[in-house]
């Protein structure tokens, strides 16, 4: 697996990805982007095309980790683009479309043409869109429709971006530039990292701020929330989060591989379900932000046994309580599984077993913390992953009977 970190539609994206991942496969697979169309997969049909870097490339043949550092745009994130708002209002005028299978790829290859050439003849724009194949309409609409883009905006005397792209690169070659989408939910990388750094805000979740995943792009499929507060000072706390390999073998069933630096971890969790057992090995990386008292701990794993993997992240803040007599600590715990051990990811009952552990974790954390560096050798109990499905189903069994009986 390889980490990245990408900008699509706008929001930061912190992933990690097998090398081998296609662009069109992590937006669809990872971040349900679905909007971006596969047809070929060989860089044919052009049905998956979409913006990199102000750039139209085939996402089919373009490898995620290629993208490391580029700002992707994909038909989602043209909702609000002023060119291709046109461009679909022409489609549907001049009947552009039918099935609509080829449009996200035909919006972002005709939106380039609009801004690139815009003394386009009908015949330079069949050329230029000769890479993006139309099963069903033939393709006499889709030429209209781009020239009445273009006619309306010469009408307007609509310029042209300033300095408009000349020259195809690269994807993630850092064209970005007139042509790239403007979207005002758009921040550039330096922004991005100064927002990591801001201050924590109100008591409550791990502030929005500390999502280096943005909500709804990319976000752990399953998150839960755990909150509780140790009779320390905030002070006494940061310094025991700051010892990583403790924090890490909170989370039941952990143990360490190696020795542990100051923000990079590696370590094997093992979760028995019944007969299962599935041994997870993998590494993880913190930032700590010592001006707010928050951190960010990101890590993947894989199960050789099952052959699946997960990316999850522990998100926490420290606020101070009772004079700064204690301290409430606030935790996120959010992760996604991929391989065949997803198929139960989105189960309400994985929902009720990860709330348990994260309530284990803070526990545990809790426990550490009273007992102080005495108990820092203490093994943490391995997950019984199998009591707690059963304690699940029985609560859930409770829950509906409650239901039934009106109490
Ligand atoms: Fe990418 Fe056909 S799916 S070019
Ligand atoms: Fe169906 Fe183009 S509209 S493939």
């Amino acid at each position: 697996m390889k980490q990245m970190h990408l900008t699509v539609n706008g929001k930061a994206v912190y992933a990690s990805v097998e090398p081998r991942t296609h662009l069109a496969d992590f937006l669809r697979e990872s971040l349900n982007l679905t909007g971006t169309h596969l047809g070929c997969e060989h860089g044919v049909c052009g049905a998956c095309t979409l913006i990199v870097d102000g750039v139209p490339v085939r996402s089919c043949i373009t490898l995620a980790v290629a993208c490391d550092g580029a700002s992707v745009t994909t038909v989602e994130g043209l909702d609000h683009d002023e060119i291709a708002g046109a461009l679909r209002a022409a489609f549907s005028r001049e009947h552009g479309l039918q099935c609509g299978y080829c449009t996200p790829g035909m919006l972002a290859s005709a939106r380039d043409i609009v801004i690139r050439m815009p003394d386009a003849t009908a015949q330079d724009i069949r050329v230029a869109m000769s890479g993006n194949l139309c099963r069903c309409t033939g393709y006499v609409g889709i030429v209209r429709a781009i020239e009445s883009v273009i006619s309306e905006r010469k009408a307007k005397s609509l310029a042209p971006p300033s300095n408009p792209r000349t020259d195809v690169g690269p994807a993630g070659s850092g064209r970005a530039g007139p042509t790239a989408p403007v979207s005002a939910a758009a921040a550039p990388v330096a922004a991005r990292a100064a927002r990591r750094t801001e201050p924590a805000g109100a008591a409550g979740r791990v502030p929005e701020a500390r999502r280096i995943v943005e909500p709804g792009v990319g976000a752990p499929q399953t998150t839960v929330h755990e909150s509780f507060t140790v009779d320390h000072p905030r002070g006494e706390v940061w310094a025991f989060f700051g010892r990583l390999g403790e924090v890490a073998t909170c989370l039941p069933g952990t143990s360490l591989l190696g020795t542990p630096t100051d923000n990079h971890i590696e370590t094997r969790i093992r979760i028995k379900v019944g007969p299962m057992v599935s041994e997870f090995e993998g590494a993880a990386d913190v930032v700590r932000d010592a001006s707010s008292f928050s951190g960010v701990i990101r890590g993947t794993a894989e199960d050789a046994r099952s052959r699946s993997s997960t990316r999850g992240e522990i998100r926490y803040a420290l606020i101070e309580e009772q004079h700064g007599a204690s301290t409430r600590v606030e935790v996120d715990v959010g992760f996604t599984l991929t391989g065949p051990l997803a198929q139960f990811s989105r189960s309400s009952i994985v929902h009720d077993i990860a709330r348990r552990m994260a309530g284990a974790f803070a526990q545990n954390l809790h426990a550490r913390l009273s007992r102080g560096r005495d108990a820092a050798g203490t093994p943490v109990a391995e997950l019984d992953a199998g009591g707690l499905l059963v304690s699940a189903l029985l609560s859930r069994i409770k829950r509906f009977f409650r239901g039934l009986l009106g109490r």
